[in-house]
């Protein structure tokens, strides 16, 4: 007998109970409570349940890596953060341009698996993953691409290379919990999937799910982490008391635009 698979909403709650600050955890679980919560998580799965477990049409595959990619290979935006902490740091006076490095070295720790420091980048991870499921590199077509998706993208790259930088590290921080669920969540089916869709032997499928197994479990949740003391360092140099209220605002936003772009790749099945 199959276990119940945990829900993106648990799995991100877990996250947030490893916080040792229990001001922050009950602001986020508070955003967690919120109805932009429910309505992400029960969409975003009905998308990975539709995908992993109805026989789609390539177009539909194709369109789903187009619009999902533009949602997730965002770890630019996170280098762009980090820039702009190194250049606070660069005219900052001590103890703060101490405290504002940590905060930057907190941020790189988020994008070391990205980038590729100490294995594969993910974009390639994500290309042989999205070459696999589709069957070849049709879904970079500008046919599949997906405005909502797209809206998602803009929105995350704006609150990271733009917006205040409290509100910045938040959103990244909720982006990372949310995908703590998200990729463990897919990565209990996508090995199957792709065995019954591309008639993949166990290996060829595990390999190619490399881009969605490599971000589960601590991955993600490592990067969460890494992003709160990013932004503990951050109001220190500042000399601000953290306000969980600012974290809880900016990561029910995230959960909203979440919901908007899997609601329109859930019209496509
Ligand atoms: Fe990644
Ligand atoms: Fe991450």
């Amino acid at each position: 007998m199959k276990l119940m698979q945990e829900s993106i909403g648990d799995i991100a709650r877990r996250g947030i109970s490893l916080l040792d600050d229990s001001a922050t955890q009950r602001a986020l679980e508070a955003a967690y409570s919120s109805q932009a919560a429910a309505r992400a998580v029960q969409t975003s799965e009905a998308v990975f349940k539709k995908l992993t477990t109805v026989r789609n049409d390539p177009e539909i595959v194709c369109a789903f890596l187009a619009g999902w990619r533009a949602m997730h290979g965002t770890a630019l935006y996170v280098s762009g953060l980090m820039v702009r902490l190194l250049r606070e740091r660069a005219v900052a006076h001590q103890p703060a341009a101490e405290l504002i490095g940590n905060a930057a070295a907190e941020i790189a720790e988020i994008i070391a698996e990205d980038t590729g420091v100490a294995d594969i980048p993910h974009n390639e991870l994500f290309a042989e993953f999205a070459r696999t499921a589709c069957g070849d590199n049709r879904w970079e077509l500008a046919k599949y691409n997906s405005p909502a998706c797209d809206r998602f993208r803009a929105y995350v790259k704006d609150a990271r290379l733009h917006g205040p930088i409290q509100a910045a590290i938040l959103t990244t921080a909720a982006s990372e919990n949310w995908n703590t669920g998200e990729y463990t969540f897919f990565s209990a089916s996508v090995v199957d999937w792709l065995m019954a869709s591309r008639g993949l032997e166990l290996n060829q499928a595990e390999k190619a799910a490399r881009y969605v197994t490599a971000h589960a479990g601590n991955t993600e949740l490592g990067h969460f982490l890494h992003a709160i003391t990013a932004w503990k360092h951050y109001c220190a140099a500042r000399q601000c008391e953290v306000d969980p209220e600012l974290a809880r605002t900016v990561t029910e936003t995230y959960l909203s635009q979440v919901e908007k772009a899997f609601e329109a790749l859930y019209t496509l099945f």
